[in-house]
């Protein structure tokens, strides 16, 4: 692995540490918090039946989320991503089940449902209380990406009429925040300019710096019609280019079309699409995923500085709780913050090896 991948590696796990020290109770407001919120991480936004949730799918190239019409996603989905050692197996592991490592993934499915279930009961109600899941595979890219409910624009029956804009305000709940980058995605069948997701992202974003805008469903258009004006960025401006995808279809899901024929299938897409093969090398999940990891990668390099100040005041503060503590309160909690210390002593040592080996945070 490069230098930057184990750093993205660490902040991922240092991500997940401080999540679950949160869980124990730390009070808001400590450099935990500072920490995680001073880290990057990639929200999934679009109106209903975009192709969020094909979206996430396609970047981790695994069936895993649970789908069908209306609003499918109700909790948000905090997905870390963990790229291992190639020959590694792949698993999943829920933050409320720490013991139990999933490597069938219709199980992982499976439990998203019920976990939502649990906290939401069986109503179409939503809840701002995310679920923790990480991935470690070698056929990821380091990434922490957050699956959110659709946006939408009306309420359907047995769910309160406050639903829209509790969904909206949960969304831009995290959007709004700056170490955000947002996956703006939205559906190539219908008109842009009625966008919920570019709506959004703009009103937060308003220069564009943080928002890449995905356009699903190229294989839906008219015939006759296309979205090079978007693509090509001339009829929605942003600072990323766009990036088209071609999903897995409703009737390839139902014939189930597995990932890696889909991934093909796009590719083959592109490659011998009129329209868009010129610009064949700059479409699609696989090159999506990679310009995603490319700017993470950018974003921590920038913030290395603040970052570091921010895991030695960690490193301080858990000290002295260790020392305060003398025998931590809870097995699992005193577990965490030597984690914790470990990643952070670990990213500092990995940071000032790279400063000192050559150019400050670069080594491609
Ligand atoms: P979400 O509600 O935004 O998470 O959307 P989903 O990913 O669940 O997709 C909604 C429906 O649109 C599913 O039936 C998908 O198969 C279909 N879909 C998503 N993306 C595409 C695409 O690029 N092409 C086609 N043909 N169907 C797609
Ligand atoms: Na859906
Ligand atoms: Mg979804």
């Amino acid at each position: 692995m490069t230098t930057m991948e184990s750093l993205i590696g660490l902040v991922n796990r240092i991500q997940r540490a401080c999540t679950v020290l949160g869980d124990y109770g730390g009070a808001d407001g400590n450099s935990f918090n500072s920490l995680w919120e001073a880290l990057p991480s990639v929200a999934v936004v679009g109106g209903q039946s975009s192709g969020k949730s094909s979206v996430l799918e396609s970047i981790v190239g695994r069936d895993f989320l649970p789908r069908g019409s209306g609003i499918v996603t109700r909790r948000p989905l905090v997905l870390q991503l963990h790229k291992m050692e190639s020959g590694t197996q792949e698993y999943a592991e829920f933050l409320h089940l720490p013991r139990r490592k999933f490597t069938d993934f219709a199980l992982v499915r499976q439990e998203i449902q019920d976990e939502t279930d649990r906290v939401t009961g069986k109503s179409k109600q939503i809840s701002p209380i995310p679920i923790h899941l990480s991935i470690y595979s070698p056929n990821v890219v380091n990434l922490t990406l957050i699956d959110l409910p659709g946006l939408t624009k009306v309420a359907v029956e047995g769910q309160p009429e406050s639903i829209v804009q509790d969904i909206e305000a949960m969304v831009r709940s995290y959007v709004e925040k700056p170490n955000s980058i947002i996956l703006a995605i939205s559906p190539a069948n219908q008109d842009i300019a009625t966008s919920d997701a570019i709506k959004l992202a703009r009103e937060v974003d308003p220069t564009g710096d943080r928002t890449f805008g995905v356009l699903t469903k190229l294989d839906l258009m008219d015939k006759g019609t296309n979205a090079l004006d978007v693509l090509e960025g001339r009829s929605y401006p942003l600072q990323h280019p766009w990036v088209g995808i071609v999903n897995r279809s409703q009737a390839d899901i139902n014939k189930n079309v597995d990932m890696i024929v889909a991934r093909r299938k796009e590719r083959e897409y592109f490659a011998t699409s009129p329209d868009y093969g010129h610009l064949a090398n700059k479409m699609g999940s696989e090159y999506l995923a990679k310009l995603l990891s490319k700017h993470l990668e950018s974003v921590i390099r920038a913030r290395i500085p603040s970052i570091t100040s921010l895991i030695n005041k960690s490193i301080e503060e858990l000290e002295s709780e260790m020392d305060h503590l003398g025998r931590p309160i809870s097995l699992d909690a005193g577990a965490q913050l030597y984690t914790i210390l470990e990643l952070c002593r670990a990213f500092e040592r990995i940071f000032k090896e790279h400063l000192d080996g050559g150019r400050p945070g670069g080594d491609r």
